[in-house]
């Protein structure tokens, strides 16, 4: 699988640009913030567990040689809309520069007394974010200069399947060998946040008459998400409900670029 790959994957020059990476104690996430922090960006671990993100940082300093770490830790639950709330708010008050957003944080497990499974809830629930990408994709204007990518990082050997039952933890646990190493597992996003075609690629996708954005594979290579990916009337449902349940009208993206206020129902309380 993706041989022709180097890994670590070489990346162009970061230093101008200020990453977000969310679920970084773990997994691809850990290995994205440790390699785009290296590399010489300015990286935001955006995590709900902020020691343990400290601790990384301790030990990425101690075995690194070259100039100073620039990453820093803020706290963020998304299993809390007021938590996104309140870390979107402390970000946008700072008035800095956000070049990248990953994404990442996610659990293989959704828990509760659902009548579907686990996996038709995980695969259900990461086609939901194409279809929502794509219709943000679509709603930005290319003058903006905001572009959405979706990548697969391939199966990876990480903490992903922590909430599965322990047979099946077992099982995942035996096969590292055939499936990809964290490392390897960050390249698609990697790729995806810096290399300099990504962005052409995303406007000629945004010119399209239905495209769904853009979506690289774990061989860091545009490709087609799966055809449930390309029901535009099911998008456009995720994204009303998507919106409707937190509390924004449909054509939010529109109003704020307009200048106008937009606020969720989420992070009004006072306390
Ligand atoms: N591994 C695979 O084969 C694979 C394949 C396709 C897609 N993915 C996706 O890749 C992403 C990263 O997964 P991984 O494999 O690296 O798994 P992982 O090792 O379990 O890492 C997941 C990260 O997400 C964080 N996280 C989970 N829930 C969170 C929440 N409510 N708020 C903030 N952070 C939260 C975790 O934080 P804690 O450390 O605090 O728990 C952890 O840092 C996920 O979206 C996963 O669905 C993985």
């Amino acid at each position: 699988m993706a041989s022709h790959l180097q890994n670590p994957l070489a990346l162009p020059p970061v230093n101008d640009l200020t990453c977000i990476v969310t679920g970084a104690t773990s997994g691809i996430g850990r290995e994205m913030a440790r390699q785009l922090a290296e590399a010489g960006a300015h990286v935001v671990m955006a995590v709900r567990n902020p020691k343990a993100a400290h601790e990384l940082i301790n030990r990425w300093s101690e075995s690194w040689h070259g100039l100073p770490l620039n990453i820093e830790v803020m706290e963020l639950d998304l299993l809390s809309l007021d938590s996104v709330v309140t870390f979107a708010n402390a970000w946008n008050a700072r008035l800095g520069p956000l070049n990248v957003l990953i994404n990442n944080a996610g659990i293989f497990s959704i828990g509760g007394k659902r009548k579907y499974s686990s996996l038709l809830g995980y695969t259900s629930s990461k086609l939901a974010q194409v279809m929502f990408s794509s219709v943000l994709h679509k709603r930005l204007p290319i003058e903006a200069g905001v572009n959405v990518v979706c990548v697969s990082p391939g199966i990876v050997h990480t903490n992903v399947a922590r909430d599965l039952p322990r047979i099946v933890q077992a099982a995942y646990h035996l096969i590292p060998y055939f499936i990809f190493s964290a490392q390897e597992g960050s390249r698609s996003a990697l790729f995806s946040a810096t290399d300099p075609q990504i962005p052409e690629y995303c406007e000629l996708l945004k010119a399209d008459e239905w495209p769904v954005c853009a979506f690289i594979s774990q061989d860091c290579r545009p490709t087609n998400p799966s055809e449930e990916a390309h029901n535009i009337e099911t998008s456009f449902e995720v994204w009303e409900k998507t919106l409707e349940m937190i509390g924004l009208p449909s054509d939010a993206v529109e109003r704020f670029i307009e200048g106008n206020e937009v606020t969720c129902r989420y992070g009004t309380r006072s306390d």
